[in-house]
């Protein structure tokens, strides 16, 4: 399992000090949200990468109809990014598209469809797509996988369903972890480091734990060594 920091903080300055700070011999990958990539773009991207050779995951959902999903991800293999996020809810055709399109790049980074956002909880689910959540997470997933999709992004209660039904070699990368109990804010379907094990999560994704802290290291260490 590979912890994967949101560098989610509101100046650039600020996330680049947390990883040339980051003392650790261990991989660690680190996500550039939307927030970041809106604001200090492909700049921010070369860097990272002059600080340490971080793994990168680029996180911006794209959903789209096929031809912007695939001419999108044609510019993101340019970027020198280790992984990528889509919506699975874009289709089949759209994450086919994206297959195809990434089949003629070099090492092309890893994709991974965002099933249901661990922000939804049943009622505000349903609200929304008039099923039942977890069904629908399998569903998104078995569409994802069988469109040739690396992976999805679910939270640790869907996790290991999808491992156990799918398949094992399936990756799974878990947002909402709280690594030991911390604050909530608005994500839903939250989990500590012991569910993320026990969910065979392939990746975590944490943030707020980290940067809210009063000492980032600190809970950094804490987590690896959990890990
Ligand atoms: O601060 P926190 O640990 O809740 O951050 C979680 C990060 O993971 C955020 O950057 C959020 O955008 C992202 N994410 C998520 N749920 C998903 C996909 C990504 O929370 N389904």
């Amino acid at each position: 399992m590979k912890l994967c920091i949101a560098l989610d903080m509101p100046n650039k300055k600020d996330n680049l000090t947390l990883l040339s700070n980051l003392k650790t011999s261990q991989e660690i990958w680190v996500k550039v949200g939307l927030r970041s990539f809106i604001r200090d773009g492909k700049e921010f991207l070369e860097q990272i990468k002059t600080i340490n050779p971080f793994k990168i995951f680029l996180d911006l959902k794209l959903y789209d109809i096929p031809n912007t999903m695939g001419d999108s991800i044609d510019e993101i293999a340019k970027l020198g990014v280790d992984m990528i996020t889509i919506h699975a809810s874009s289709g089949r055709e759209a994450m086919c598209e994206v297959t195809k399109r990434l089949q003629k790049v070099q090492n092309p980074p890893l994709v991974m469809a965002v099933t249901v956002l661990t922000s939804f909880q049943q009622e505000s689910f349903f609200e929304i797509y008039h099923s039942n959540l977890e069904t629908q997470v399998l569903e998104f997933a078995k569409m994802a996988y069988e469109s040739g999709i690396n992976g999805v992004v679910c939270s640790c209660l869907e996790s290991r369903v999808i491992k156990e039904k799918i398949n094992s070699h399936f990756l799974t990368l878990t947002p909402a972890i709280r690594p030991f109990g911390e604050d909530n804010g608005d994500q839903k379907r939250t989990a500590t480091l012991q569910d993320a094990k026990a969910a065979m999560s392939d990746f975590i994704v944490v943030g707020r734990p980290i940067y809210k802290a009063s000492n980032p290291q600190e809970v950094i260490d804490k987590i690896l060594q959990a890990l």
